[in-house]
This record gives structure tokens, sequence and C-alpha cells, in this order.
């Protein structure tokens, strides 16, 4: 299992070279702290693993959208996949260009389509006829050609650790259903400001096995040929992201060989450039979110572990039932079953039910582990709570790569006196 940057070096957690307390003390909890060295790693190994097949990696930004996250991925040279202008224009302000942008999402508006448009972007992932209908309005209100792909639904069963992650099935809101797949490429070629350089597809996330890759990659081949067959200058094939990563102990994630062999090989096949657009993959495991234990409370026969860290700063527990593993950051003696949670007023607000911890007490140091991918940028205010630091980590060195919020950021927006306006 490849490592990650988080290791035990006489008895205290350390992202790479630094202690996690020395983090803690200089920019206190809670903290999402990255080790940029397993970006690297996760990147280099995706990319070896499709060395000989054209081929670009664009990473997901929705799984971490922190500029200095972005800059390190594209100084790696990967792209991005992003689902609204907010992504964009972090993007964009990271330094990527147009040309390394591929727009997904299922709901694109009239003004992130021109702004999509304005940029260059590489392509825009088509979800629906009526949103084809109004890209190719746009870009003829601006006087250019669209470049598009389809986002294909290839209707396969796939099989994720939640329902809310999946996407490629029959009767859901994502991508064009099979069957109605040439009538839109039919319809592309009436069309006088797109044109159809891509089809694609995304699954769905955290997926661990091959089979549903091994089911719609004949679906996906099958709309390409017909596109194909149809005139269009098809040059993308755009097969999502998805890949898993392990979240518990001895947790088999995707194998990373079988994937690549099937992929490969249809890209071969086509000899079209092949898209990758994995969030996850890239960071999940190049992050911990950094708490601080406030209390221990005994209550009902049970007993609880109190962290200064929420739901708010890390929902995946509340929203998906999701395991992330925890470690005591300084060897602790003793053993203790407990649920650990927030200080949120709800009972969603746990990381982690009856787990197995060593006997923490309060100011002990906790790390969430696996926080890299869908963590700070899933994080809210709610209780009115300032959203975590964000610390990049490097070796013997780290930076604060996203401040802390502060109250006053909590009202900011709200201060300007009311104004009132009559219809
Ligand atoms: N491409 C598209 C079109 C997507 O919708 C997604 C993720 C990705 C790529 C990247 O998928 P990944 O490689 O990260 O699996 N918040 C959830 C995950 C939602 C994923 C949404 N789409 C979680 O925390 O598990």
């Amino acid at each position: 299992m490849p490592t990650t940057g988080f290791t035990t070096i006489n008895g205290v957690l350390h992202a790479d070279q630094v202690p996690l307390p020395a983090i803690a003390a200089a920019v206190g909890t809670p903290a999402y702290v990255y080790c940029a060295n397993t970006v690297r790693d996760r990147f280099r190994r995706l990319d070896d693993a499709f060395a000989g097949v054209p081929h670009h990696i664009h990473f997901a930004v929705k799984a971490n959208s922190n500029l200095h996250m972005l800059s390190l991925l594209r100084a790696l040279g990967a792209g991005v996949d992003i689902v609204s202008g907010g992504e964009l224009f972090r993007a964009l302000e990271a330094g990527f260009g147009g040309r390394d942008v591929v727009f997904s999402g299922v709901g694109k508006t009239v003004a992130e389509i021109e702004q999509a448009l304005r940029a260059g972007v590489a392509l825009i992932n088509v979800e629906s006829e009526a949103e084809l209908v109004a890209i190719d309005h746009v870009a003829g209100g601006l006087g250019l050609t669209a470049p598009i792909a389809i986002r294909v639904n290839p209707e396969v069963t796939v099989e994720t650790p939640h329902a809310y992650i999946k996407t490629g099935e029959k009767g859901q809101k994502f991508g064009i259903p099979r069957d109605d797949v040439a009538r839109l490429i039919a319809m592309i070629a009436t069309l006088p400001h797109v044109e159809l350089r891509g089809l694609g597809m995304h699954l769905g996330s955290q997926i661990s096995n091959a089979d549903p890759l091994r089911d719609a990659l004949p679906r996906l081949l099958a709309a390409i040929a017909h596109a194909r067959a149809e005139g269009h200058p098809v040059t993308y094939m755009d097969v999502g992201g998805g890949l898993s990563v392990p979240y518990e102990p001895n947790e088999t994630s995707a194998d990373l060989d079988d994937y690549a062999r099937l992929v490969r090989a249809a890209a071969l096949e086509t000899g079209l450039t092949l898209l990758l657009e994995p969030g996850r993959y890239l960071v999940a495991e190049s992050g911990v979110l950094l708490t601080e234990v406030l209390y221990r409370k005994h209550a009902a026969g049970k007993d609880f572990v109190v962290t200064d860290a929420g739901m708010n700063d890390l929902i995946r527990p509340a929203l998906y039932q999701a395991y992330h593993a925890i470690e005591v950051v300084r060897h602790t003696a003793g053993a203790l079953t407990a649920d650990v949670v927030g200080p949120i007023c709800e009972s969603g607000d746990f990381f982690a039910k009856a787990r197995v911890l060593p006997d923490v007490q309060a100011g002990a140091l906790l790390a969430i582990r696996t926080a890299g991918a869908y963590g700070f940028t899933m994080a809210s205010n709610y209780n009115s709570r300032p959203r975590p630091v964000e610390v990049l980590v490097d070796g013997e060195r780290f930076a604060v790569a996203g401040a802390r919020e502060q109250f006053d950021d909590l009202v900011r927006l709200e201060r300007a006196p009311l104004h009132w306006r009559t219809a």
C-alpha cells in the first residue's frame, strides 16, 4: 500500500519531518494539514500508470480547492476539472490557463458558460439537451465556437460506500442517458457554434473495484465510435474520477494497475487523448484534520471525547456515515471506547462512534486522517464557527496555505445597513 507523509517518530505523529504538535502550537486547532510530498507521490503514480498513452490528468478542484494545493498540482503538470465559476476563478488565480480546464457539472449558468468560453477552456462537458442549446447560444453571442464533450451516463451498476456518491446509474441527474446520445450527436451537427471534441463519463466516487468501469467502457466506446462515424472531430475520451483510497485500517483501495489496464486498453483502441478527472486519489491521504480534545465526558454508560473540530469543519462522517481513522498525536497509554464528537448542537456532529482509542485526556491532539479531499471544501460556518486554518508541509518546513477565518469574516458581508427597495 502506498505510504503517506504521516508517520510516528519517537511516539509523536509527524507530517513529513514536522511534528504535528509544533504546527498546533504555531497556528492553533482545528487545522487542516496537507503533505505536499504525498500529493506529488500520488500524481506520479497515476501519471506513470498511463505512460505511453497520450493523457492529461485534470484534478477535480472540488476535492481540495486551496490555491497553494492547485499551484502544487499545476507544477506537477496537472490540469483541472471544474464545476463552477468560482472553481474556474480559483484555477485561473492559481496560474492555470483556460486550455488546462475541463468544465463539468449538471447546471451551468449562462454567466458561467460565458466565463468559461472567454477563458478559453479546453472542453465543456454537456449534461443535457437544454444545456447544449444554451452553450451554442452563448458561444454564438461571443462569436466563438464552443469545444464540447458529451457526458454519457452509461447506466451501469455502481458500488460506492454511500448512495450519494454514485453518478453513473440509470435514473440519476448526471449525463446524457445512453439511449439519447445518438440523438444529441445528430443535433450537435445542426448547431453552428459548438464542436464535439470529446465524449466522457464519470461513474461515481470512492469506487473500489473495476466492475463498473468494465461495464461502462464499452458503452462509452460505442458512443465515441458513433460520433466519429458521423464525422465529428473527436479528440478526447474522458473517464472522469472515482478512484478510491483506503480510509479504514487494512482497507483495500482501488487497484491502480487494474484500473489503468482497463482504461489504457480502451484509450489505445480509440487512439484518442485520454482525460482523467481524479480528485480524492490525488489529495485525500495527503491531509489530516488536527484537533484538540476539549473534554472527556461520561454519560449514560458511554464515553465521549469532545473535540474542538465539528461537523462544520469535516462533514463526511455526518453526511455519508464515512469512516475516518483517528490517531492520537502523542503516544498515550491505556484504552478507551468512545464516541468522538464535536461541539455542535446536533447529534450528527460526530467523527467516530464506539471507537477504540488510547486513553486520551483534555488537551490531547488528535489527527483525523484522510481528510485532504472533501474536507475543507465542504466546511461551513454553521454555528458561526470560523473555518479552520490550512497548512502545507513540505519536508522539514510548513507554511499557512489558508488563514483561519476570523469573527469579522463571519459578519463582513452583512454589515451594510439595510437598503430597502420596492418592486
Ligand atoms: N469528475 C466529476 C464530474 C465529478 O463529479 C467528481 C466528483 C470527480 C470528477 C472527482 O471524483 P473523485 O476522483 O474525487 O472520486 N463529497 C463526496 C464526494 C463527491 C464527489 C463528487 N464528484 C465525499 O466526500 O465522499
